[in-house]
């Protein structure tokens, strides 16, 4: 086979994202034994732009474990819930039904709060669901990545916590585009992953672990060992992986946060996706019969979710758009195929997503929209 039979698309789906050409190169770099001192060259940078980018509290500790956004989700129910607690999962999308599908498949007690697709999380009946069942853990998503919903976790994580719950979060699909404000939040755990806004390949979890959890996984019984976040800590303390890592990725994961943190800046990072928002949804109010899905004031900086009219279907968006915008050099990210079905389904429109986040620059993203803007008008 040859490598010319790879087609090198554009991404802007949510996704993975885009690798810009330094990084590609960085996965060339020589091998290294992760138990060696060559290992702590890449772990300063490491975690000291995770750190930065995550503006992370003094008191929290962070780890990469093998695998991805959910591996780290995993390992936070399997050490931070017990066998007799409540878990109460409150979903905004597909994401946050994964937080529970991995809650109930672990044996937990979990319960699911579920808000409609669009919508962002309702304090008021959160309170009402942590009255009724009392759980001593409640996950959130931070960005849900199937509806472009951004939850506001400070807000969230306080009332969680006045209501004697830990807050666990996932923020796959926020982390490197958005200040996190997680000094404010304090969960007891994020995780996040490499392959979206930090726009690297999948190959870690992130977990950014608070004191109180660092003390109750002491408690919990039956963590496992990879997902026993006790136990990554403990090898993240010596900058190493629990298990063995991808050094290739490890190589090009240093270069990137090195970058982030010393010639980009973390606020120019945020201010750039910032901009890029405020494209994707000055595009949208542009376009006939088409609309913003997601509800106002929480809306991702990261993916924006796109309404279609009505006879703008999600095969079209599938086997039409995806395929014409295929052939201009994009890969056009065509909705939550999931939520498309069932939204359908329940005679409701269809919506597409445009992912912005990572290393895309406003121009790529122009010159994006100038194109999609094309096709949808053929439509
Ligand atoms: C919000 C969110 N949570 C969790 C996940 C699962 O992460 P992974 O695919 O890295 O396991 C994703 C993946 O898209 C996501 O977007």
């Amino acid at each position: 086979m040859s490598i010319d039979e790879f087609a090198d698309l554009k991404l802007f789906i949510t996704g993975p994202t885009y690798i810009r050409p330094e990084i590609r190169k960085a996965a060339a770099l020589p091998e290294f034994g992760h138990r060696d001192r060559e290992n702590d060259k890449r772990s300063a940078p490491i975690f000291s732009g995770l750190k930065a980018l995550a503006g992370l509290p003094d008191d929290y500790r962070s780890f990469l474990i093998n695998g991805s956004g959910s591996t780290c989700m995993e390992a936070s129910i399997r050490s931070l819930v017990a066998d007799d607690e409540v878990v109460l999962n409150v979903t905004v999308g597909a994401f946050g039904d994964l937080y529970h599908t991995i809650s109930l498949a672990n044996g937990k007690l979990a319960v699911k709060l579920e808000f409609e697709p669009g919508s962002a999380i309702d304090p008021d009946v959160l309170v009402e669901a942590m009255d009724k069942h009392h759980p001593s853990v409640v996950t959130i998503t931070h960005n849900e990545t199937s509806t472009g919903v951004t939850n506001d976790i400070v807000s969230l994580c306080k009332l969680i916590r006045d209501n004697n719950a830990m807050p666990l979060v996932d923020g796959v699909s926020i982390f490197g585009g958005a200040d996190l404000r997680l000094a404010e939040a304090r969960p007891a755990i994020y995780c996040t992953a490499t392959q979206k806004s930090l726009a690297l390949p999948a190959g870690f979890g992130i977990g950014f672990v608070g004191p109180d959890a660092m003390e109750k996984a002491e408690r919990v019984t039956n963590k496992g060992h990879s997902s026993d976040i006790l136990k990554q800590l403990a090898k993240a303390e010596s900058g190493q992986c629990l298990t063995t890592p991808n050094t290739a990725l490890l190589n090009q994961m240093a270069i990137q946060l090195d970058h982030i943190e010393h010639t980009e800046g973390v606020e120019a990072r945020f201010a750039r996706h910032e901009t890029m928002r405020d494209m994707v949804h000055g595009f949208v109010n542009g376009l006939d019969g088409f609309e913003l899905f997601a509800q106002e004031g929480y809306r991702s900086p990261t993916l924006t979710t796109v309404r279609c009219p009505k006879g703008v279907t999600a095969a079209t968006l599938k086997n039409v758009l995806k395929e014409r915008m295929r052939e201009r050099g994009y890969l056009f990210d065509p909705g939550y195929g999931k939520l498309n079905t069932r939204l359908e389904e329940a005679g409701r429109a269809a919506f597409f997503r445009i992912g912005h986040m990572g290393d895309m620059t406003p121009a790529m993203l122009e010159e994006y929209l100038g194109e999609l803007g094309e096709e949808l008008e053929r439509l």
